[in-house]
């Protein structure tokens, strides 16, 4: 099958390099989007980090007046927990955000609504059944989340999964997880995606709102620092075990959650995780400091164009 390819090149044609920004709760900043857009990658927020409806209608706007013509993305949780989902969709709407982000799960009605609008809908999975739907749903993108990602994370191998979905999605499609480097952008390519998707590397991000000693985590921290659980959210996310150390929880001893569901707005454990008990992905060891998001993107570029180069392609 030959990948339908004309989105994939529109969006490529305005960015300097394959990428686009994985949107992190709490410590994606509109001026974090804004950096990444400027540095030439597809940047993005979570809707709610924002304490209000009402802030993010003034960053989406700060935004859109900063990023001239470069895509950005607003991800929408999409679960019933969500309690200002309504509200938020509301202000994406009216801002006709160029690229809105589904996470967890959505509807049909929803993404025709947001197309309708004028957005392209990328929504993420973590299974190529998960993509199936997806596609049925109509979306514009399926952004594959493989194992070792920050966040909620997927396990299954980034070979696998592409592999998998490839072999019936035309559209595009979207690789997630531990992707930090140029030589992982250009195998992501090479395994059939169109975008890379790197989230945790802008954890250790000047404009990212996170603490200095979650900043060093992650510009200390490797793979082995990473523990999968599904403790705190009822689904698998990754998190750093020197963070779990720290909240006197012992990584070696987490127990299993057992179909409490998921639980996206906050209280109780769930809090605690992402706020205090950090979050990230595998790929953190490409990661060797904390700087503007937009200097690691120009040493992404290059590293990105030194790949190619050794793999004799023409730049
Ligand atoms: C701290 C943290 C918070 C995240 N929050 C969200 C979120 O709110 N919504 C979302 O769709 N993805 C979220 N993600 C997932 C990222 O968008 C992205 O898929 C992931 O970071 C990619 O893997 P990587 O971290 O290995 O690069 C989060 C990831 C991290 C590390």
């Amino acid at each position: 099958m030959i990948p339908d390819s004309r989105l994939s090149q529109q969006l490529k044609s305005q960015l300097k390099i394959p990428v686009m920004a994985g949107p992190m709760f709490i410590a994606s900043t509109a001026d974090l989007a804004i950096a990444q857009c400027n540095a030439g990658i597809i940047g993005s927020m979570p809707a709610l980090n924002p304490r209000t409806t009402e802030a993010l209608d003034q960053d989406i706007a700060r935004i859109k007046k900063n990023v001239g013509d470069m895509p950005y993305a607003i991800n929408l949780v999409a679960h019933s927990t969500n309690s200002r989902l309504k509200a938020d969709l509301d202000v994406v709407m009216k801002h006709k955000v160029p690229i809105v982000v589904l996470a967890l799960a959505a509807n049909p009605d929803l993404v025709r609504q947001l197309q309708t609008n004028g957005s392209l809908v990328f929504q993420d999975v973590v299974k190529n059944r998960h993509a199936r739907k997806c596609a049925e749903m109509g979306v514009d993108g399926i952004i594959a989340v493989g194992a070792g990602a920050g966040g909620h994370t997927g396990n299954i191998s980034p070979f696998a999964l592409v592999q998998e979905i490839r072999e019936w999605w035309e559209g595009l499609l979207i690789l997630s997880g531990c992707i930090a480097n140029g030589r992982s952008v250009l195998a992501a390519e090479a395994l059939g995606a169109d975008l890379a998707y790197i989230g945790s590397p802008f954890l250790a991000s000047a404009e990212a709102d996170t603490q200095d000693d979650f900043k060093r985590m992650i510009v200390e921290g490797a793979a082995d620092d990473i523990v999968t659980t599904n403790c705190f959210t009822g689904v698998d996310a990754n998190f750093l075990k020197p963070s779990l150390l720290q909240h006197g929880v012992d990584p070696a001893n987490l127990a299993r959650s057992e179909g409490k569901g998921i639980n996206i707005d906050g209280g109780g454990d769930n809090a605690k995780a992402w706020k205090e008990i950090w979050s990230a992905g595998q790929g953190i060891g490409a990661v060797k400091r904390s700087e503007p998001a937009g200097e690691y993107i120009d040493w992404l570029v290059k590293d990105y164009a030194q790949a190619r180069n050794r793999m004799n392609l023409v730049t």
